[in-house]
């Protein structure tokens, strides 16, 4: 009897030996480290004019990627009387609703008849432009934005959170986080698995572009610096010193890493990088999401990053001069308005690796290298 129950308790011993070791390979482990779910989630935090659209594109049209460029637009227009630090918390709640694919968030900011090409941008996103949100394209396709907003709109809004269900990874675009605290309970939710890439860009080139594109921009301002009362260039000037404190200390605590939870989940890129060396910088962000850059991805990114266009329009992407557009800013910005921009920016350009010019000769001398290494905050 005794050594019939010693016997099965062997056998038990053996099969769970088995079933641990060769089932659940990942379960042997004396301390297991906590297990992420499947889904991925990226957050490109950036701000305005900073490369990010050009960027989100990149992520938009893998095949493995459902993709929302600024989700938030829609918390933002709705309760435009709130300050940006105001609405941080309504922005958070929404952008994790969309990473878990419940689109019930966006019930709050429009209206019950609402169809899918009501959200924010939507034909930007690849996903929303093949099945299951729409039937003319397959889903490993580049589609361009203007094609899919001719073909894919008239699709129920319901087609929006069926499509995201169906991927690996989910990928949103913001401006409108202003630092990288409000973000701490999503990363150590667990039931997101968030990786966060900071892109950031030269502040003069922000400048410039935020110049050419002020009717677009009024509404955030309004928003970002609208307390202070001020108006035209004192209002420019002031939402530069507030969108580069907060790329500063953005970039201070995710390189820091501390606490913890960031580690390996907080990556830096400069527009002027990816410009310099798309396929390079495209592989790292890649691989940092765990995405496999495909042959047909590698010869889009090149194409669109060696067109001719100069990227005038608001929220255009199209094929351009990406090393022409991001430079351009010294020949047309004027030395005076680059000092001020300086002068509100120096602490992030230097945190950054941004040189500051300090006359016109140096702004005109085009072998002048303004980009160096960002410094490691200590
Ligand atoms: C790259 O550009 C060429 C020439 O315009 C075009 O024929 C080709 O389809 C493009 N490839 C990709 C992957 O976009
Ligand atoms: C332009 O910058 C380069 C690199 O610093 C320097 O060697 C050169 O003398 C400069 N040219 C002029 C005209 O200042």
């Amino acid at each position: 009897m005794k050594s019939r129950s010693v016997q099965v308790i062997l056998i038990l011993m053996v099969l769970s030996f088995f079933l641990i070791h060769f089932h659940f390979p990942h379960c042997s482990n004396n301390a297991p480290t906590e297990e992420k779910p499947s889904p991925v989630h990226i957050l490109i935090l950036s701000s305005w004019r900073s490369g990010s659209s050009f960027t989100g594109q990149i992520f938009s049209q893998h095949p493995s990627v459902f993709y929302l460029m600024e989700p938030a637009w829609h918390v933002w227009v709705k309760m435009y009387q709130n300050s940006a630090s105001v609405l941080h918390m309504a922005v958070r709640d929404l952008v994790r609703s969309v990473f878990l694919c419940d689109m019930s968030v966006f019930d709050a900011y429009m209206s019950s008849q609402k169809k899918k090409s009501d959200l924010f941008q939507w034909e930007t996103s690849r996903a929303l432009c093949s099945p299951p949100a729409c039937g003319l394209f397959s889903r490993s396709d580049i589609i361009p934005a203007g094609n899919c907003k001719i073909l894919c709109g008239k699709y129920p809004f319901s087609k929006v959170e069926e499509a995201c269900k169906t991927y690996s990874h989910v990928v949103i675009k913001e401006v409108r986080f202003f630092n990288l605290k409000v973000l701490y309970p999503l990363l150590i939710d667990p039931s997101l698995n968030l990786k966060i890439i900071h892109l950031v860009r030269d502040p003069r080139a922000v400048f410039r572009s935020r110049e050419n594109t002020k009717a677009d921009l009024a509404h955030d301002v309004n928003i970002v610096v609208g307390a202070w009362g001020l108006k035209g260039e004192a209002e420019l000037y002031k939402a530069m010193e507030v969108i580069c404190k907060s790329q500063a200390e953005i970039y201070k605590t995710g390189r820091q890493a501390m606490p913890s939870f960031l580690k390996d989940r907080y990556l830096l890129i400069r527009y002027e990088d990816i410009v310099r060396d798309p396929l390079a910088r495209a592989a790292q962000m890649y691989a940092f999401a765990e995405l496999h850059f495909t042959p047909e991805l590698q010869k889009w990114v090149h194409n669109i990053t060696h067109g001719k266009g100069q990227g005038t329009q608001a929220f255009g992407i199209g094929s351009r001069d990406a090393l022409g557009v991001s430079q351009a800013w010294r020949k047309t910005l004027p030395f005076e308005k680059i000092e001020k921009v300086q002068n509100v920016c120096k602490d992030a350009m230097s945190l950054l690796g941004y040189r500051l010019v300090q006359s016109e000769e140096e702004q005109k001398n085009m072998s002048l290298d303004l980009l160096f290494a960002q410094s490691s905050p200590k």
